[in-house]
């Protein structure tokens, strides 16, 4: 039997519905809340509030849990490559080998852009941010893939799906090069998803170029860290647009615009410039002594989370990884000494300990790209063709549920209430 919360208003009750997730917190279905009481829900930021149902990705952020579809995030790292763990987002199973092979071809086969697309990189200031140039590259692609724009159409849903995973790493690639005064890269596709990546990134038309196994490892494991996180800021952004009916290459560019921020992907970046800031270890207190000032904007980058009051596997996963990939590179970087310390000071100290801040996935990621020669600007960037994975997923989710509708908050009205127009001396 469905239990159900009674909610007492002006001695009035209504019956709201709880519902029960395969896992997690039940939920509280408010959905009539409005109808039945002339009331709205007031939330904010979602702290409370489950805005769709998935069965892609489940976190238990007390514990520091992280599944794809049932899979723990250190068994897929341990077993998949990238492009398994898109599938198994995207169709909800590991793919066996006939299936993946499919898959792999399909990919393979958009992996080049429209040659009419590579004119827009001029439009671009070379200091350009290259998220701004995904950004507008992506929103752009709507222009130049007109049979895959019907949403209601499965077999063009699943061609855009591939054409974006494809897209993405050539795309941001030649976001890399363009910023750098280097000529456009073409991607070839008898190389892994990152081998692939990294060769369009890092090749020149002058100089032979072999891909490096272990940072084609580490960069393929960063992208399955990165696949999914079910609904934060800029997969709701995409599921928002597309709940709109837009179509997906736009609602892409618009999840790209809010993982830019510095409180979402744009973290990992700011990590970097914040252990840069700090230096030397003997200066840690100092920095987080200002991190637990309330009056100092500053906080711990990389620290933190939404979800996780525990460790953030991903970060586990990430440390372990920034380990391995230095020493099999033979790096020392003095800044992993400083984000080592950083950790331990911060996770004895009660301010941390009381409010439950623990590092998330960008703590260590931007140390690692570092390693691999990535600079700082292209971490978000990194991030957001990993994330296409899981965007796409939950974007074909949506479409296929019977119960979706266009996202449309209700506000709290704080302004003025109705007067009379008169315009001031
Ligand atoms: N350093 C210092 N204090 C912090 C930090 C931090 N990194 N993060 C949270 N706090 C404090 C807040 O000041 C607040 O204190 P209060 O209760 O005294 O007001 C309390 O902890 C709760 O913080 P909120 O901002 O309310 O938590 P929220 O869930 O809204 O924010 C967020 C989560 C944005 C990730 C936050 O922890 C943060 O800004 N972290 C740094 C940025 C970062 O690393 N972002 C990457 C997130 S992972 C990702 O997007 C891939």
């Amino acid at each position: 039997m469905t239990r159900k919360a009674i909610l007492t208003i002006d001695g009035k009750s209504i019956e709201l519905p709880i519902l029960q997730g395969s896992c997690g917190p039940e939920v509280i279905d408010i959905r009539n809340l409005h109808q039945e009481t002339g009331l709205f829900s007031y939330d904010p930021g979602f702290t409370s509030t489950a805005s769709c149902a998935s069965a892609i990705t489940y976190i238990d952020g007390d514990k520091g849990i992280l599944l794809y579809r049932g899979y723990p995030v250190q068994q897929l790292v341990d077993n998949c490559d990238f492009l398994d763990t898109a599938y198994l987002l995207i169709h909800g199973e590991i793919p066996g080998v006939s299936e993946k092979e499919k898959f792999e071809r399909s990919i393979s086969s958009h992996t080049m852009v429209h040659e009419q697309l590579r004119s827009f990189f001029q439009g671009f200031r070379r200091d350009a941010h290259p998220m701004a140039i995904m950004v507008g590259i992506v929103g752009a692609l709507s222009a130049f893939y007109h049979d895959s724009l019907d949403i209601d159409d499965v077999e063009q849903r699943e061609i855009a799906t591939h054409r974006l995973i494809a897209k993405m790493p050539t795309i941001a690639a030649m976001a890399f090069n363009y910023c750098r005064g280097r000529p456009l890269p073409y991607p070839q596709n008898g190389l892994s998803y990152a081998q692939n990546f990294l060769k369009m990134m890092f090749s020149l038309p002058s100089e032979s170029y072999q891909v490096n196994p272990i940072v084609a490892r580490a960069i393929d494991r960063i992208f399955i860290l990165h696949a999914d996180h079910e609904q934060n800021a800029s997969t709701s952004t995409v599921r928002l647009a597309g709940s709109s009916r837009a179509n997906p290459f736009a609602c892409i560019a618009s999840g790209i615009a809010a993982l830019w921020g510095p409180a979402h992907g744009g973290a990992n970046e700011a990590v970097l410039a914040m252990l840069r800031q700090i230096g030397t270890k003997d200066k840690i207190p100092e920095f987080i002594e200002k991190a637990k000032n309330k009056n100092d904007p500053f906080r711990l980058m990389g620290f933190g989370h939404r979800v996780y009051k525990n460790y953030d596997p991903r970060a586990r996963i990430m440390r372990k990884s920034c380990h391995e990939v230095l020493e099999q590179l033979g790096i020392h970087d003095p800044l992993l000494e400083i984000a080592i310390e950083l950790e331990k000071i911060a996770l004895e100290d009660p301010y941390f300990i009381e409010k439950k801040l623990y590092p998330n996935v960008d703590f260590y990621s931007g140390i690692i790209f570092s390693a691999l020669e990535i600079p700082p600007s292209m971490f978000t960037v990194i991030f957001s063709v990993a994330r296409t994975v899981g965007w796409v997923a939950q974007w074909n989710e949506m479409m296929a549920d019977p119960a979706q509708k266009i996202g449309r908050p209700r506000q709290l009205y704080l302004g003025h209430p109705e007067r009379k127009f008169m315009r001031p001396s």
